[in-house]
């Protein structure tokens, strides 16, 4: 089978696009990145994709008159080298109408809590958490799912619990849940480059 080829999208740190490097190195992953793109100039995870040799690039939203024009730059990008699969690794904005048509099914996502809880336009990085925390939640944990034209509300692929225990704080739950996202995001996109992910409306069947 040939390997899928893929974009991914980040904003920060890119601790979720290393954990795809290295599963990729590790011979885990039937996919190659292709490119990397962060809306951010300082993003560490660019960094971490030179460090691999992958291209990667900042692209500034600044530079186009509006949202669409931003977005159609990243199309032209990831379709200039012909990406079958799009991950957004900690990516903080949202995608355009016709980023989402023009990869329809194949964009996919991690989010840090079990969705549908804690998830949609107020909640990203520690806001999350901190939520979490002040609901009294006995478990949290990430989800792994893709991207339709909503937010946090694409067919799911995978979840995983995390323990809440008293005396967690936001830091330390967002490490926690940090490890697991890193897990279910290199077992989503082995599934996807094996071509074992089956969108059934809401559902996504393993086979
Ligand atoms: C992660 O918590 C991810 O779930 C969220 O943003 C954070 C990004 O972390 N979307 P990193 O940049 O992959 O380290």
């Amino acid at each position: 089978m040939s390997r899928t080829k893929i974009g991914v999208l980040i904003s920060g740190d890119g601790t979720n696009l290393q954990s795809i490097i290295d599963g990729i190195n590790g011979g885990n992953i039937n996919g190659s990145i292709e490119l990397i793109i962060s809306n951010k100039r300082d993003a560490y995870g660019l960094k971490r994709g030179k460090r691999a040799g992958i291209e990667s690039l900042f692209v500034n939203p600044l530079d186009y008159d509006n949202a669409e024009l931003f977005n159609r730059k990243l199309i032209d990008e990831f379709q200039k080298r012909d990406i079958d699969l799009i991950v957004l690794a900690g990516y903080l904005k949202i995608l355009s109408k016709e980023f989402i048509n023009a990869y329809s099914g194949r964009i996919i996502n991690i989010h840090p809590s079990l969705i549908p809880s804690f998830c949609g336009k107020s909640y990203y990085g520690k806001r999350v958490h901190e939520a979490v925390i002040e609901y009294g939640c006995k478990i949290t944990g990430a989800t792994v799912h893709f991207v339709d034209d909503n937010t946090d509300t694409g067919p799911i692929i995978l979840q995983q619990v995390v323990k809440v225990e008293e005396d967690d704080t936001v830091d330390s739950l967002q490490k926690k849940v940090l490890e697991v996202e890193h897990d279910i995001l290199v077992e989503a996109v082995k599934l996807y480059c094996g071509n074992r992910l089956n969108i059934d409306g809401r559902l996504v069947k393993i086979n």
